[in-house]
């Protein structure tokens, strides 16, 4: 699903979640695992008015594990909390209440301390589209809840789902718009699907996406297509072109005259690599220290 962000839509879609925080103890950011940084929303600070806030990394099942590893330990640095979870298959989600239970435990001690009952935790999702809002809620209540692709705007009776005995979800996730100043962000997102298509072109996506494993995944792009030679120098834009064409000769995506169809090449690597066929993969890094590149 896509939305198109005009600022109308950015502007309901903050209301929308600003309405809701009073009813709040904490939020839940939900991120895709293989681009931390690109599946967020840029002014989520701004937004959750110092809510406190569970960072949860989804779809770690298609992201490389150690780079995973080094975003959790970066948000925790950055003073954040976060969570590793595969959604689809429901892998990592018990740890949801058990941390979101933690950063609130000062409150529940005080509350305790005052000879109250503490009331069951109440959350909400917020996330860019498609970066598995309802699938982690559907997951989390043990039934289809929420509806996937649901859009800013539409509203309908919100209700609490129960989550054990210490956690509450809102049924109805908060939509955010993913960062759009940055070209090389709209590519990743655009490379795992996360946006649609036709904003970008197909072959620019697929170069996109092409250079990059050519630098950081060569072994896995290198076996899944048969390709021979590693290009030497991966900004000369005519070496990552001819590993398209070697793409495309391999899935027989050849024209007359013997040319390589290279919109049908980038719309086969890029499904293949969306669906998992060569391997995990991160298109960011935390600590750029030693991957320059990656930022
Ligand atoms: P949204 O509410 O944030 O917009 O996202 P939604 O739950 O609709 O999920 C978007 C897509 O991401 C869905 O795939 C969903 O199955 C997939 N997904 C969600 N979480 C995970 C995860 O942890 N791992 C993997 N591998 N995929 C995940 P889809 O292609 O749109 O639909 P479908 O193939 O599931 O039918």
């Amino acid at each position: 699903m896509t939305i198109q962000w005009f600022p109308g839509h950015m502007t309901r879609a903050r209301r929308q979640i600003e309405e809701k925080l009073k009813l709040l103890d904490l939020v839940i950011e939900l991120i895709d695992a293989r681009l931390p940084l690109s599946s967020r929303n840029p002014m989520i600070d701004d937004i959750l008015q110092g809510k406190p806030r569970l960072i949860v990394l989804n779809k770690a099942d298609l992201a490389d594990p150690s780079v995973t590893r080094e975003w959790i330990e970066y948000f925790r640095q950055e003073g954040h909390v976060a969570v590793q979870v595969d959604a689809a298959s429901g892998q990592g989600i018990k740890e949801i209440p058990v941390k979101a239970k933690e950063l609130m435990r000062e409150k529940i001690e005080r509350q305790i301390a005052k000879g109250m009952n503490p009331r069951a935790i109440r959350a909400l999702i917020v996330g860019i589209p498609n970066v598995g809002k309802s699938t982690l809620i559907n997951r989390m209540a043990g039934k289809n809840i929420a509806a996937t692709g649901d859009r800013p705007g539409v509203t309908k009776a919100q209700q609490w789902i129960k989550i054990g005995t210490d956690l509450e979800l809102l049924d109805t996730p908060g939509i955010l718009w993913p960062k759009f100043e940055d070209q090389n962000v709209g590519y990743r997102l655009a490379v795992t699907g996360a946006i649609r298509e036709e904003i970008l072109n197909l072959e620019d996506i697929a170069f996109f996406g092409v250079k990059y494993l050519v630098q950081y995944y060569w072994e896995a792009l290198s076996e899944r297509f048969d390709l021979k030679e590693q290009p030497q120098d991966p900004d000369n834009p005519d070496e990552i072109v001819a590993v398209m064409e070697a793409i495309g000769r391999k899935r027989g995506c050849i024209v007359s005259g013997g040319r390589v169809d290279l919109e049908k090449a980038s719309g086969i690597f890029l499904r293949e690599l969306r669906a998992g066929k060569l391997g995990r993969y991160t298109l960011e890094a935390p600590f750029h220290l030693n991957k320059p590149a990656l930022l």
